[in-house]
């Protein structure tokens, strides 16, 4: 395997100690990416926003809050779009820079086997097989990340982080207007995916998986295209969880003149139908807080009665075993929590995966709350792991790493374990993401689809 240049003695942790050396004197504390451009470079270069509020932003009202995210979802969810597009399009998403409002990243994901790429700050996230994103997709696709809070999120990324060597990691709970949102890429060609066309387009350094058995694959600079942008919520008015959580997905083939206007809303959640059993499911039952476009029986993308577990929204990249509500609902510290609950247990322990759990109230009692901010539960273990590596000058994200070898993404992939695995929703691929201080490996749980 040939290492890149721009990569060569890149051991994470030399290169984040001095990462962190040399940006201490410049405006930002914290690395932007896992790594600096390669000299020559010209391209985009990726800034970590982390000139975070250091008061609590005034209360304003919200766009969305004209809305009822229950009675009028398609209209509350495309408030919410608007919102985070206003001034950002204008400055490619270098929140920053926005001249309407500002908007912040969360630190410490520069880190590990998932860092931020110095292009455009994407983290990798799972990797889809063929058939997954559409049944003309023949080749596995990369799908990369990056997410931005406005003020009222960046007030509390700030507070969390206001001791760069010191972080606090008790309960947090993000003030009501808090607004997240997250636009995912995919390496999938326009020829696999025709819906794609015409989407966003931007430059990434990041890896391709190229077959189901590949333990790891070297980075490199790849065109990736818009597929969906999830979006979250603080609103107070939804008092069973105070969160709502909403997903879009890029359609070339919609009417809208620019891009984001092609993209279509898949659906909105206030919270995870606690009540609905896959025994009530079979009697007909419906997810009622989960409303899920109609209007998407009309997409491109193979129709489903609704992305996630038994029709509980989801993100077409996401695991169908899980919601944006369930999976979100784990974020703590310590990040001890899996993801997503075990398939093979009583019905009665995976639902404690479909509570609906309080903005700022811990999924158990051996963690803190990080309120459904898996950015912020991934920051802070990153940094724990960070410590213990330069402590211990051991490598717990496994032995290449230690002997220089190239930054290779966490891309694991298993063949499905038995039949009722995959029937239940196809355990057929996992990504697993190398990340456990104690050498453990860390779910990251978005199992792909398959069939
Ligand atoms: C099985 C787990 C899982 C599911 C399901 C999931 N996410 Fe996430 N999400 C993550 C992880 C892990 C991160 C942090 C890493 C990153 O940014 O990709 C994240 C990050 C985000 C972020 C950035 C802020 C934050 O909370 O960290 C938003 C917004 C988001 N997801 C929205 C959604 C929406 C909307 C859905 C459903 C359509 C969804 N997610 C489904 C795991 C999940």
């Amino acid at each position: 395997m040939r290492r890149p240049r721009e990569l060569a003695s890149m051991r994470p942790f030399t290169l984040v100690a001095s990462a962190l050396l040399a940006v201490a004197a410049q405006a930002g504390k914290f690395p932007d990416a896992y790594s600096e451009p390669p000299k020559g470079y010209s391209g985009p270069v990726f800034r970590l926003s982390q000139d975070y509020p250091t008061e609590m932003p005034k209360p304003s009202p919200k766009p969305w809050e004209r809305f009822d995210p229950v009675t009028q979802p398609d209209e509350y969810i495309r408030a919410i779009l608007a919102y985070c597009l206003e001034g950002n399009l204008e400055v490619d998403f270098a929140g920053q820079n926005n001249k309407v409002r500002k908007w912040y990243h969360v630190p410490w994901l520069h880190w590990g086997l998932n860092g931020r790429d110095y292009m455009r700050g994407l983290t990798f996230e799972l990797a889809a097989p063929p058939g997954k994103l559409a049944d003309t997709q023949k080749s596995w696709a990369t799908n990369c990340a990056v997410g931005m809070y406005n003020a009222e999120g960046g007030y509390i990324i700030g507070k969390v982080w206001a001791d760069p060597d010191n972080p606090r990691k008790g309960n947090i709970k993000f003030p009501n207007g808090t607004c997240v949102f997250k636009l995912l890429f995919t390496t999938a060609p326009v020829e696999e995916l025709p819906f794609l066309k015409n989407s966003k387009e931007w430059q990434g350094v990041i890896a391709s998986p190229v077959g189901p058995y590949d333990t790891s694959v070297e980075r490199s600079q790849k065109t990736v295209r818009l597929l969906q942008i999830d979006v979250a919520v603080r609103d107070d008015r939804v008092k069973e969880t105070g969160w709502v959580f909403g997903t879009f997905v890029y359609d070339g083939n919609q009417p809208g003149a620019g891009v984001f206007e092609r993209c279509v809303p898949v659906g909105l959640m206030v919270g995870n139908d606690p009540t609905l059993t896959p025994d009530q499911r079979a009697k007909g039952v419906l997810p009622k807080e989960s409303w899920i476009n109609p209007a998407m029986q009309l997409f491109a993308w193979r129709s489903k009665p609704g992305m996630g577990w038994l029709g509980r929204l989801n993100g077409p990249v996401d695991n169908p075993a899980s919601s944006c509500m369930s999976c979100h609902s784990t974020a703590g510290y310590p990040n001890i929590t899996s993801l997503l609950p075990d398939p093979s247990s009583p019905i009665s322990s995976q639902m404690l995966w479909f509570r609906n759990i309080r903005a700022g109230r811990p999924f158990t009692k051996a963690a803190t709350s990080m309120d459904y901010s898996l950015q912020l539960a991934i920051s802070l273990q990153n940094f724990d792991q960070w410590k213990y590596s330069t402590k211990t000058r051991l490598f717990p994200l496994g032995d290449s790493l230690a002997t220089e070898q190239p930054m290779v993404a966490p891309i694991r992939r298993f063949e499905p374990k038995s039949e009722s695995e995959k029937k239940g929703g196809g355990l057929d691929l996992t990504l697993v993401s190398v990340l456990s201080a104690s050498a453990l490996a860390w779910m990251l749980g978005r199992r792909s689809a398959g069939t």
